[in-house]
């Protein structure tokens, strides 16, 4: 058994046949069913879960960006600033808890309402507004349907409840374990190196199969306004921590860092106290080993075609 499986078999997770069948545990009360993650799917890419009927769940989180997006920051429906850079979602059924700073964030179904409900910033500005998106979603007959197949038991109940369940099953089949890295030691000798380099100066917190410890570390030395973890715990030495972003797919989801304030990979391994300039060009080559195409192009995880047989 190679170590990669060897390590996924560590974190509780069921594997059948190798890494592509790879699927994560979903929680009790929110088993996935096919039917459950296709309603999801079509909620992602849904933008009547924004006020003003502009804005998805995709156009944030773009697939061929391995789910994050090419901005620094990208502004919600009023135009209000953002502050944070978009993450890519890749795996994000293992994560120990979501978004840059907020380890209170601990499943799925919560931090859906962080960019429904959210006020600080405002994204879809859907505060205060759950009836609506209910009022919406009812309006349209193959929604109920799919709700109905979705949740058996409650009748197909449409509430922010459901929706959140569902875009959550939705999250829990983006699975990414199919990366040039994950079938073996890197061919290209420069890249080998870096995967060395990378055993010596990173693993220590871009650990496991998704490359993060889940903690929180400053590595800049620096503390701007956005104190990250120091905002939550309101303790000192918190602040501009933030949450080690797994590096799935990095290399196509700059720019980098929690403020996307790093344009590149070369400039991300710069802003790390400590890291040597000589060793980027064969850290930079090991990252790009971690780009898995089939999940930047799988169609199940796509703009849906269809819904009940009926084209969308
Ligand atoms: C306006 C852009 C925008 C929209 C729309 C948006 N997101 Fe995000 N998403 C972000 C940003 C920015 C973050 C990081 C927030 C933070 O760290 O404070 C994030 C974080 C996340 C995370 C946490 C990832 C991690 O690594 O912890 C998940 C999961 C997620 N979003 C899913 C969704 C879902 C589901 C929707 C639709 C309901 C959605 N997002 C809509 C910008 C957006
Ligand atoms: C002390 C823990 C730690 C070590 C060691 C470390 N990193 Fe990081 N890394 C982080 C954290 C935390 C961030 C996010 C920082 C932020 O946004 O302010 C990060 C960000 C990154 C990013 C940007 C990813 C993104 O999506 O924004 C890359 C690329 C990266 N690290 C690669 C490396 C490499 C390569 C090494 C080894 C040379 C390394 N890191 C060593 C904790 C660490």
């Amino acid at each position: 058994m190679n170590y990669f499986v060897r390590a996924l078999l560590l974190a509780g997770v069921l594997v059948a046949g190798g890494a592509r069948s790879v699927q994560p545990l979903s929680p009790a009360d929110n088993l996935t069913t096919p039917a459950k993650a296709e309603l999801g799917r079509r909620l992602f890419y849904d933008a009547d879960l924004s006020i003003d009927g502009t804005m998805a769940c995709a156009t944030c989180h773009e697939q061929h960006r391995g789910f994050a997006d090419g901005n620094s920051t990208h502004p919600g429906v009023h135009g209000d600033p953002a502050r944070r850079n978009v993450p890519g979602l890749a795996n994000v059924a293992w994560f120990k808890s979501y978004t840059w700073g907020d380890p209170r964030i601990r499943t799925l179904e919560a931090q859906v309402l962080v960019p429904v409900l959210g006020e600080s910033p405002v994204e879809m500005g859907m505060k205060g507004q759950e009836v609506e998106i209910a009022r919406r979603l009812s309006r349209d007959e193959c929604y109920r349907h799919m709700f109905a197949e979705a949740f058996p038991k409650t009748g197909g109940r449409i509430d922010m409840a459901a929706v959140a369940q569902a875009l959550a099953a939705f999250e829990r089949t983006l699975v990414s374990y199919d990366a040039p890295q994950d079938r073996g030691a890197p061919r290209d000798p420069v890249a080998q190196q870096g995967a060395v380099l990378f055993r010596r100066d990173c693993v220590s917190c871009h650990t496991g199969v998704n490359f993060t410890d889940g903690r929180f570390h400053n590595v800049t030395g620096w503390v701007s306004r956005d104190r990250g973890l120091g905002e939550v715990s309101e303790r000192f030495a918190d602040n501009g921590a933030f949450r080690t972003p797994s590096l799935r797919n990095v290399a196509v989801t700059e720019p980098y860092f929690h403020d996307g304030s790093a344009p590149s990979l070369e400039d991300a391994l710069r802003r790390h106290a400590g890291v040597q300039e000589r060793d980027i060009p064969a850290l930079v080559a090991f990252l790009k080993t971690l780009t898995d195409e089939a999940f930047l192009n799988d169609r199940r995880f796509g703009l849906p075609g269809e819904a009940c047989g009926k084209r969308l």
